[in-house]
């Protein structure tokens, strides 16, 4: 027994390392920075700055709403059409073409869509940012840690209907909720879980919440603290103090939650109000299996956790002297600020070979960076490549860079490599400073250089574009591309890179979320491309 209970442990760490993933991974990099980098220094704020605090809310004056509520109740409808039988239906965003339909009465759809469909890019669609929002909300106002997985596809058309209502029957919710994928004990967990945050709205169930007078709107809440994860949905329920509109509602048809509440005997409910812990654990697994239902042509990723060391805005740049330089930051996750760290960047040439004098040290200058979740703050360090004095490093152009890694010395010395695999980089195409943006017609003229012993059969610059109309509706991402040309002197002599322009109008942006392009090769049917950047940055590039 107490080796199968050893062995299930060394399973169950196996499965953990498991999970950690290798840089460079441009979709897991996206997901890991929405996750973990949520403030100060590089933040993404997108997501916890809409939480801050948990009653925040971006879309009118009635009291007792909040966009940590909408976040929620838009994960579970759009997931609530998931059907176990044929596999079809989940989180897959298709409420983006739903929101006329009765069973998604009110407007916190487009509120949350509003925040939710604005971050997507090529790499994280609109399904996962609802999941990331739910996540989120859960997370920063007071609830369980919810282990978070991407990869969720979009679909391009709504699915069949099937989000529960109040006005039907028990038999029906438990049919329904079976259609989902889950049974009666998880049907009335999962709705507490839900309604502990948030309430119904007159404007929306004006049958259900009378509307008092002197007031536009008003929102009956589930529990007494509608903006934090709690089991006071429970223990007012158990003790007959609840103002639950779907309980103590004047219309017995519409008590819904009272019905599903009650159809086990209060067994769940009574559990819950008497233990908090067993409810948060509850909410955390079902929670998450919530956020994890998809279609089943869908793949979800491993579970995402932060890089210990995650290295950023990794860029090249040719500099014409036989050099180019590397850029970027380098994230320390949960780690201390300290002086007397030292941090050495050491790498391989383009063969793989390393050299005493392939070392640099990092600049000093730690920026913080934070991220307050479920258990705790937690602090990132982010050093600047090279030293203060200039903020990069420099490659010869002949030897050439594949990987990089580093030295961590606090009297000791540590290595970060990604056990051993390094951080691999690319040398084969990259953006040159003679670069420059001609001012009077707006545009940016990108030259490229590419490793001269490569014969690549497309050169190009690439950007997502923002489609569909933001807030209503659907939108999605089409990666527009601009091609390069082989510039006129493409050899220059003695060099071991030739070059390529293109020309980008800052109108090609107009649709653009976040105004950045990376430049991409395709060669021997492979594309190679560089981190993005923004072009038309002042401080980037001068006038022709
Ligand atoms: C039988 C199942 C369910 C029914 C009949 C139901 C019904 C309702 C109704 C009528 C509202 C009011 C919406 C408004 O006024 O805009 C509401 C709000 C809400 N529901 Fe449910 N619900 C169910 C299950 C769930 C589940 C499973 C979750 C999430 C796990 C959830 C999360 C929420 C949240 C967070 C709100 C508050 C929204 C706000 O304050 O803006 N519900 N629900
Ligand atoms: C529902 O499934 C859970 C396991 O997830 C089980 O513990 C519970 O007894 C089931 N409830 C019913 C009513 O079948
Ligand atoms: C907001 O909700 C709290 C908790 O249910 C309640 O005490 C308060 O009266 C509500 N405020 C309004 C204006 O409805
Ligand atoms: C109660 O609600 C149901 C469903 O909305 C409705 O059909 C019925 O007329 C309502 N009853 C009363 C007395 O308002
Ligand atoms: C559940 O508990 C509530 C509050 O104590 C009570 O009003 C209700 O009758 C109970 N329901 C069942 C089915 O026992
Ligand atoms: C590009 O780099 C070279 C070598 O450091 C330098 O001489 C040149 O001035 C730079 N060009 C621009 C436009 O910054
Ligand atoms: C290097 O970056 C830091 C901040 O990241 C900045 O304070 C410093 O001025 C930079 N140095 C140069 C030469 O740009
Ligand atoms: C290295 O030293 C630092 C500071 O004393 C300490 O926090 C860290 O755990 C040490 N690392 C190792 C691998 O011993
Ligand atoms: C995409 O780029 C091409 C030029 O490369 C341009 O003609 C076209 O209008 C662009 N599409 C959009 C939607 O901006």
């Amino acid at each position: 027994m107490s080796l199968g209970i050893s062995r299930l442990s060394s399973i169950l760490l196996l499965a953990a390392c498991a999970a950690a993933y290798t840089w460079p991974n441009p979709q897991l990099d996206e997901l890991e920075s929405l996750l973990y980098d949520q403030h100060g220094f590089n933040e993404r704020g997108i997501l916890a700055g809409a939480l801050s605090p948990c009653n925040a809310f971006g879309f009118g004056s009635t009291v007792n709403r909040s966009n940590a509520a909408d976040w929620i109740r838009t994960a579970y409808h759009d997931m609530a059409t998931h059907n176990v039988e044929d596999g079809t239906g989940g989180l897959d965003a298709s409420i983006q073409f739903e929101q006329d339909r009765p069973e998604n009465a009110g407007d916190g759809f487009f509120n949350s869509l509003r925040h939710l469909q604005l971050g997507n890019s090529r790499y994280v669609g609109v399904a996962d940012f609802i999941a990331l929002g739910a996540k989120t909300a859960v997370e920063q106002c007071g609830g369980p840690h919810l282990p978070f997985r991407g990869g969720r596809v979009d679909a391009t058309e709504a699915g069949v209907p099937g989000v529960p209502q109040p006005q039907e029957s028990l038999d029906s919710h438990t049919a329904s909720f079976a259609r989902q994928g889950f049974n009666q004990t998880e049907m009335i967990t999962l709705i507490a879980c839900g309604h502990s945050f948030g309430g119904v709205q007159n404007s929306a169930f004006p049958q259900i919440v009378p509307l008092p007078d002197g007031v536009s709107d008003v929102s009956q809440t589930f529990d007494s603290t509608p903006f934090t994860f709690d089991n006071k949905i429970a223990t007012e329920y158990i003790h007959g103090t609840t103002n639950n509109p779907l309980v103590v509602g004047h219309n017995d048809t519409t008590n819904s939650d009272k019905r599903i509440f009650g159809s086990d005997s209060n067994t769940t409910m009574s559990g819950f109000a008497a233990d908090p812990a067993s409810f948060r654990s509850a909410c955390q697994s079902l929670l998450t299996r919530m956020l994890d239902t998809v279609p089943t042509t869908v793949q979800l990723t491993d579970v995402i956790d932060p890089l210990p060391v995650k290295p950023q805005e990794i860029a090249l740049t040719y500099m014409g002297d036989g050099t180019f330089h590397l850029t970027g930051q380098i994230r320390f996750w949960n780690t201390a600020y300290s002086v007397s760290r030292s941090i050495k960047l050491l790498w391989a040439d383009r063969d793989g070979k390393t050299d005493p004098a392939y070392s640099s040290v990092l600049g000093t200058n730690e920026q913080m960076g934070a991220t307050a979740l479920y258990d705790g703050t937690f602090d990132a360090q982010w050093y600047n490549i090279g030293p203060l004095s200039d903020n990069f490093t420099v490659i010869d152009a002949a030897t050439g860079i594949s990987k990089f890694w580093f030295e961590v010395d606090e009297g000791n010395a540590t290595m970060e490599d990604q056990g051993g695999v390094g951080f691999a980089v690319q040398d084969v195409v990259m953006v040159a400073n003679s670069s420059c943006v001609v001012q009077s017609t707006g545009t940016a003229r990108i030259q490229i250089a590419v490793r001269a012993d490569k014969t690549p059969s497309r050169v190009y610059i690439e950007y997502d574009l923002f489609a569909g109309s933001a807030g209503s509706g659907a939108t999605w991402i089409t990666v527009n591309t601009t091609d390069a040309h082989a510039a006129a002197s493409q050899k220059r002599a003695g060099e071991t890179y030739e070059f390529w322009t293109a020309d980008l109008s800052s109108s090609a942006l107009a649709h653009s979320i976040n105004q950045r392009v990376n430049v991409a090769a395709d060669i021997d049917g492979a594309k190679v491309s560089t981190s993005s950047f923004a072009p038309f940055d002042v401080a980037l590039w001068p006038g022709c």
